[in-house]
């Protein structure tokens, strides 16, 4: 099994899993959730053993899943305990799904498809801070794991991608706009901090009408619950295995964070849970629902260039594909990836490094 295998990735919301059976993928493997005897979250392999239909169509009985086709029982381990039409010689039922290790922190249910998992899950960053106030959206990429941390990951896009929300590198006014990136790696994965210009664009683009996220955070700014925008510090995370992070750093007692976190479900589909984090003071709620609604107006666009990219290179390959400097998170970022996978991360020195681009 790869190292991924044994990850913890987010299947659902509390919320979702209630009553009824639902379907979800993970690395490949369909699975139903449901909640057992007890309430906890049972997650088993989505094929009956009896004729490969879908568990998930099913129903849930006294914590069990009966299949829809001919109500198979099957226990919270995968077991079956119940054929209907057995004959009355035949033993006990001996068929069995497979079932995944499930756990249920907050409102968030992770599933490992490998039954001895690496570690706990990753919570979010804020959960536990007093004062802070979060919400949630989710998202599907029709693309691999990969390219949707690249896009999370990379700073030279928002500019051709959202230019509705960010201004583009002005070639003819490249001076003054020279942005840096510090990379380093981390025990648990990569951090790059960017200076200004780059930092500062991202709430505030430099030129037209400013949107209703950079007004409210205007509003915010002089009602004195986030800092002036000279404060204002930003990083990116990699955080293994699928998760990027960035944050609005004010102080440590003010702040917002974006996390990405991607469900791998197959080589051809990416699921993302993306919550989003306020720690301001009184308006914490508001600025969360203002940073959900700034990423939902943009987020289609990054779907819809990561499609036509899958799609590009499904067809042609991606040899002889060329990099710029501002590309030098993302050349990490796949290093890291590469060396996390092959149980390498952390075997040897932590690098880092400084790059400059434009902006
Ligand atoms: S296919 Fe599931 S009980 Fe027959
Ligand atoms: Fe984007």
């Amino acid at each position: 099994m790869s190292a991924m295998a044994r990850c913890w990735f987010i299947a659902a919301s509390s919320r979702e899993v209630g009553a009824r059976p639902i379907a979800r993928e993970i690395l490949g493997r369909p699975m139903v959730l449901f909640r057992g005897v007890s309430g906890e979250v049972v997650a088993l392999a989505d094929r009956c053993p009896h004729r490969g239909v879908p568990l998930s169509l099913g129903t849930v009985e006294r914590g069990a899943i009966v299949c829809r086709y001919h109500g198979w029982r099957f226990d919270a381990r995968g077991a079956c305990v119940d054929v209907p039409c057995a004959g009355p010689d035949d033993g006990p039922p001996r068929a069995r799904v497979a079932a995944y290790p499930t756990r249920e922190l907050g409102d968030t249910i992770y599933v490992c498809v490998d039954g001895n998992p690496a570690g706990e899950p990753t919570r979010w960053p804020l959960e536990e801070h007093p004062g802070a106030a979060s919400c949630q959206a989710v998202v599907h990429f029709p693309a691999g794991l990969e390219p949707v941390l690249h896009n999370f990951f990379d700073p030279g896009h928002p500019g051709f991608v959202h230019p509705q929300a960010v201004q583009r590198p002005d070639p003819e006014k490249h001076k003054g706009s020279l942005s840096r990136a510090h990379i380093e790696e981390t025990p648990t994965g990569l951090r790059v901090e960017y200076s200004r210009p780059y930092a500062r664009q991202l709430p505030r683009p430099r030129r037209g009408r400013p949107s209703l996220f950079v007004l409210s955070l205007r509003a915010l700014m002089a009602a004195g619950h986030i800092p002036p925008a000279k404060k204002h510090r930003y990083w990116e995370e990699l955080v293994f295995p699928s998760t990027i992070r960035a944050h609005h750093h004010f102080s440590d007692e003010r702040q917002f964070i974006q996390s990405f976190v991607c469900t791998p479900e197959n080589e051809k589909s990416t699921r993302v849970t993306m919550r989003f984090e306020a720690r301001v003071g009184p308006t914490s709620p508001l600025l969360a629902l203002l940073l959900r609604r700034r990423t939902l107006a943009v987020i289609d666009q990054d779907v819809a260039i990561v499609k036509s990219q899958a799609e590009a290179l499904a067809r042609y390959g991606d040899e002889g594909l060329m990099a710029a400097t501002a590309d030098g998170p993302n050349a990490w970022l796949t290093r890291a990836l590469r060396r996390f996978e092959s149980g390498e991360w952390g075997r040897s020195e932590l690098g880092s490094k400084d790059i400059e681009f434009w902006m």
